[in-house]
């Protein structure tokens, strides 16, 4: 008896049909009131007590395989088998596979909305840029060395088209459009001229936050940096600033976060991992953007999103993110 249940099974498995009829014959042929499958049940009165048990798991394994096989079949030609009158165009192609979204995206979708809870609104601006909303609106002296080619793509020259080195350039754009109260937070993609290494590209992406109004304070800075840090990494983040240069900020900071790890290879030993630049907007940006610097003050910052991404989920090689291998990319997925 095991081994007829066996040879069915063997059987079961290779079974193949190629319209709704032939399905339909299999049926019949092992599942109906006189299908194989019934006259094996039928014998299963004659196994010994004994082996009744083992029989009997068998047989109900055979069973819901035969079931499962010929569903499938089912299934396969049922979407195949469409005679010329019913072939449904507007059907989609099939395996239809979703994707996931890029770990980069995750990571700014995510930083906008912690911003957006704090009464950022976002704000966008265009790759390509001028002089002006890039450097000469931010402070930047003439001979400023991110000026330089070293650093920046030009398009042209005189007058300067380039693409954008930083995201401050939607800063400016922001000032430009809309007076004080101003809360924007601002993603994109920005360009420089350096080497690919594992920590570097000459594509990577910037998320910025400018912040103007009445009495803005360093420690109104400090506040909701900390609670972006928390937000992100968890309630036990704890961040510190560290005095830094920026020309269109002054004090200009560096805010660190506490990577918890002693001699983690990514803060190289220190505990301490730089991840964003920021500062109080210096009054002759204000100036330069027609603001009151007498009666405003704010706070801008400005952070890597490859560099938070690489944070979060442990990534040690910054190219990784823009080979797309899907390998990678399924990795990430936005219930994790
Ligand atoms: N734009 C700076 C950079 O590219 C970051 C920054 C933004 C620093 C805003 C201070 C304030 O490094």
């Amino acid at each position: 008896m095991i081994a007829k249940i066996q040879e069915l099974l063997e059987e079961v498995e290779k079974l193949k049909a190629s319209n709704l009829e032939e399905v339909e014959a299999l049926r019949i042929k092992y599942l109906s009131k006189k299908g194989s499958l019934n006259a094996l049940m039928a014998d299963f009165r004659n196994v010994p007590a004994e082996m009744k048990k083992e029989v009997g798991m068998k047989l109900n394994d055979l069973k819901a395989k035969a079931q499962e096989k010929i569903a499938a079949l089912k299934e396969v030609v049922d979407t195949q088998d469409c005679g010329t009158d019913e072939l449904d165009l507007t059907r989609t192609a099939y395996p239809v596979s979703l994707g996931t979204r890029h770990p980069l995206t995750i990571v700014k979708n995510e930083i906008v909305d912690i911003f957006s809870r704090l009464g950022f609104t976002l704000a966008e601006g265009p790759e390509i840029e001028d002089d002006w909303h890039v450097f000469s609106a931010l402070n930047f002296p003439p001979e400023h060395p991110a000026r330089d080619m070293q650093d920046t793509f030009f398009i042209e020259k005189d007058p300067d088209i380039l693409l954008r080195t930083h995201t401050s350039s939607i800063q400016v754009r922001t000032m430009e459009r809309q007076k004080p109260p101003i809360r924007v937070i601002c993603p994109g993609r920005v360009f420089r001229n350096e080497a690919i290494s594992y920590r570097a590209h000459c594509i990577f992406h910037q998320i910025e936050g400018l912040y103007i109004d009445e009495g803005v304070s360093f420690a109104d800075m400090k506040q909701s940096l900390l609670y972006f840090a928390k937000e992100v990494f968890g309630e036990q983040a704890v961040i510190r600033m560290r005095p830094s240069y920026f020309p269109f900020t002054e004090p200009s900071a560096e805010s660190c976060n506490l990577c918890g790890g002693k001699g983690c290879n990514v803060c190289k030993g220190t505990g301490w991992l730089e991840i964003m630049g920021c500062g109080m907007v210096d009054p002759n940006v204000l100036k330069a953007n027609n603001i009151d610097p007498e009666k405003y003050s704010g706070f801008a910052f400005g952070m890597g999103i490859e560099r938070i991404a690489m944070l979060k989920y442990g990534v040690k090689d910054l190219r990784l993110y823009f080979e797309n291998d899907v390998r990678f990319l399924h990795q990430f997925d936005e219930a994790l």
